[in-house]
């Protein structure tokens, strides 16, 4: 299975607060930064370390640098969680994947797509809705096409339809994420799910 769902109660806790209806853009921004802190711990569970030597107070010991981290995030819901990512990996450099769903098919259309160097770096895909699975496989084609190899994605919720379709495209991607609900709705949309992750975070409900 390419999908791991992260059941530590903060994610949990911090879901729950997402989903709820009644949760403003403010909390609702705040406990998508919190939850995407405890996705990004296991999705850099398998980040290449560089051996070093540093000296404590004490003594000469053995030091860890991470490696090379490229997060992507897909626009504009994927931005959501990109400051927990930036907090937790000061030195991670930051692709934009701009892709609209067109609100028939629910097929992506690309808009916009700015990519650091990929080659070499683990590279960590924001799509917190992974719904039909059309901007997410998009996004991981698109980070190919630049250079990436390593990819994991970071989902908040995730449905069936992306899980299946991600696997037929990308069976290399590892998703994490702290969800997977039942099915997606006639509109495309996940249920139980959390509404529009875009308009809840930005207020453009
Ligand atoms: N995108 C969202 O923001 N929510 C969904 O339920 C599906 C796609």
């Amino acid at each position: 299975m390419n999908l791991t769902v992260i059941d530590h109660p903060l994610t949990r806790h911090y879901l729950t607060v997402l989903r709820d209806v009644s949760t403003e853009p403010e909390e609702f921004r705040a406990a998508a930064r919190r939850l995407t802190y405890t996705l990004v711990m296991e999705a850099t569970s398998r980040v290449p370390l560089v051996q070093t030597r540093i000296e404590s107070p004490l003594e000469t010991t053995t030091g860890y640098e991470l490696g090379d981290v490229v997060a992507v995030a897909v626009l504009r819901a994927g931005l959501g969680m990109l400051e927990a990512v930036q907090d937790l990996i000061p030195h991670v450099k930051v692709g934009f994947a701009g892709v609209q769903r067109d609100e028939e098919t629910a097929e992506p259309m690309e808009y916009y797509a700015k990519m650091p160097k990929l080659e070499n770096s683990t590279v960590l895909v924001l799509e917190p809705m992974l719904a039909t699975g059309g901007s997410l496989s998009w996004a991981c084609a698109k980070a190919k096409e630049f250079g990436a190899t390593k990819i994991t994605a970071l989902c908040v919720v995730t449905a069936p339809d992306g899980v299946t379709r991600m696997y037929e495209d990308h069976p290399d991607v590892h998703i994490v994420a702290a969800a997977h609900d039942r099915q997606l709705n006639d509109r495309y949309y996940i249920v139980p799910g959390l509404g529009d992750m875009g308009d809840r975070l930005f207020g453009t409900v």
